[in-house]
């Protein structure tokens, strides 16, 4: 199964994305959406493995406290479109604790450095340049999840396969 690492958001960041996602569509900015239950950041993403308990161990030992995050902003990667995150010292010591525990255990790691993003839409193509707010908002971040991804009824389905609380 392909599998990832990501932090899941509270109702009130989700509500964020998805107004920045409304108003790109209301620019008449066409293309593959993120659906909301979708919107997720990622830490690590892992490929094709069914190696859960390994992650599992992985992940437990990476976990640490829990700790403030902010989305704020957006940009793009080409025609794929994102929220950003706020600089964030605590977030980018979790995702190096989690890679570097992918890797000792035999997992191969995209070797490019992380860029935490919220990916709104993909393929995105518009006639004007659009244009989308995220405010700052912010949350406590107490959860990792391994998530799995899967295409179900052609809908693009991410299932928690584990959950680790931060303390
Ligand atoms: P993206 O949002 O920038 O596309 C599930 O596919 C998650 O893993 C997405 O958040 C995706 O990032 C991320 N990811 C990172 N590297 C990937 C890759 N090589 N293929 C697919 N998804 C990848």
């Amino acid at each position: 199964m392909r599998l990832f690492i990501a932090i899941r958001f509270s109702e009130e960041i989700l509500d964020t994305l998805l107004r920045a996602q409304e108003q790109l569509r209301r620019c008449g900015a066409r293309g593959n959406y993120s659906a909301p239950e979708n919107l997720h950041l990622t830490l690590v993403f892992i490929g094709e493995s069914s190696d859960v308990l390994t992650l599992r161990r992985v992940i437990d030992r990476a976990a640490g406290a829990a700790f403030p995050l902010a989305v704020s902003g957006t940009g793009r990667f080409g025609d794929l479109w994102w929220a950003g995150v706020e600089k964030n010292p605590a977030l980018e010591a979790l995702a190096a604790r989690l890679r570097e525990g992918c890797k000792r255990a035999g997992f191969r790691i995209d070797e490019k450095p992380f860029r935490a993003h919220v990916t709104l839409a993909r393929e995105l193509k518009s006639e004007t340049p659009p244009r989308a707010n995220v405010p700052r908002t912010e949350m406590t971040v107490t959860r990792v999840s391994l998530m799995k991804s899967e295409r179900l009824g052609g809908k693009l389905t991410y299932t928690e396969v584990y959950g680790r609380e931060l303390a």
